[in-house]
């Protein structure tokens, strides 16, 4: 048996886990069990205390080949299997990506052919306040869209463009130098077979094969409809959490936080397919 305690978070996502301890190998039979929550609370917050980078690479290689920093963000000299999110300065310049402020909700690395199965984001340092993550269930955002929306997006395809600048995207994304990638509005999860809404405000650019104004309107809509506060769970952060999100049937945005306060976070990405 796996002995740890869970506790759901919300109703919507998010439970809590305690009582593993990363620092001894993980068995088969705990990976097993921890998939299956992933799979059914869809975020993962484990109040872990001090875990290594090693450590913390070695728990998402459980779940899947690992993905580190895209190249030049990370900054301070550490592990590049490792991606800090930080709005922490050196010499004037972050050592981190996504430094400051709000970030818009997305999923990570959708821009890709395979986006990320899932991450694990470790939080060294924290602010007083401000700063959390806001996880939407992307299964229920589906799942409570009108019939007539549904069928009107059913065989949509959208493109969804590497083209920000932190927390603003930019009017219109540039095809020759920006990342980008088409996947289905509404994709199907491979382990758990149900639909979820696959559109994001930070880096979904236009519905495939309609008019502009069609797609900038229909995005509005589910972009909107997405981010309810009935389809999202907030999670504020204390130090040494570490949480595990499901990037396949959530998205995540970020609040507001003091600029002159400490927030320091490390995330691996693992691997993920291409949506279908
Ligand atoms: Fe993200």
């Amino acid at each position: 048996m796996s002995e740890y305690s869970l506790k759901p978070l919300s109703p919507v996502c998010g439970a809590e886990i305690r009582g593993i301890n990363f620092n001894h190998r993980l068995t088969a039979e705990m990976v097993a069990s921890l998939r299956q929550a992933l799979l059914k609370y869809l975020v993962l917050v484990f109040r872990c205390g001090k875990i290594s980078e090693d450590t913390q690479i070695g728990i998402a290689q459980h779940f899947g080949p690992t993905i580190g920093a895209r190249s030049a963000l990370r900054k301070d000299g550490g592990d590049r299997r490792l991606m800090v999110i930080s709005n922490v300065r050196e010499n004037g310049e972050p050592i981190g990506a996504l430094p400051d402020g709000e970030l818009m909700f997305h999923s990570d690395s959708v821009f890709l052919q395979k986006p990320l199965l899932g991450a694990l984001l470790y939080a060294e340092e924290v602010p007083s306040t401000g700063g959390n993550t806001l996880f939407a269930n992307m299964y229920q955002a589906y799942d409570s869209l009108s019939e007539a929306v549904k069928s009107k997006i059913s065989n949509l395809k959208a493109v969804h463009a590497y083209d920000y600048e932190t927390s603003v995207k930019k009017a219109s994304y540039n095809r020759s130098s920006a990342p980008f990638a088409e996947h289905p509005v509404v994709r199907t999860h491979p382990e758990t077979g149900r639909k979820a809404l696959y559109v994001n405000r930070l880096m979904t650019e236009e519905l495939v094969g309609l008019p502009a104004n069609e797609s900038k309107a229909l995005l509005e809509i589910l972009f909107a409809h997405a981010e309810r506060s009935e389809h999202v769970y907030e999670h504020v952060w204390k130090r040494e959490d570490l949480v595990f999100w499901d990037n396949r049937c959530t998205q995540h945005a970020r609040t507001n936080f003091p600029s002159d306060e400490r927030r320091l976070l490390r995330r691996v990405g693992i691997e993920g397919d291409t949506p279908f």
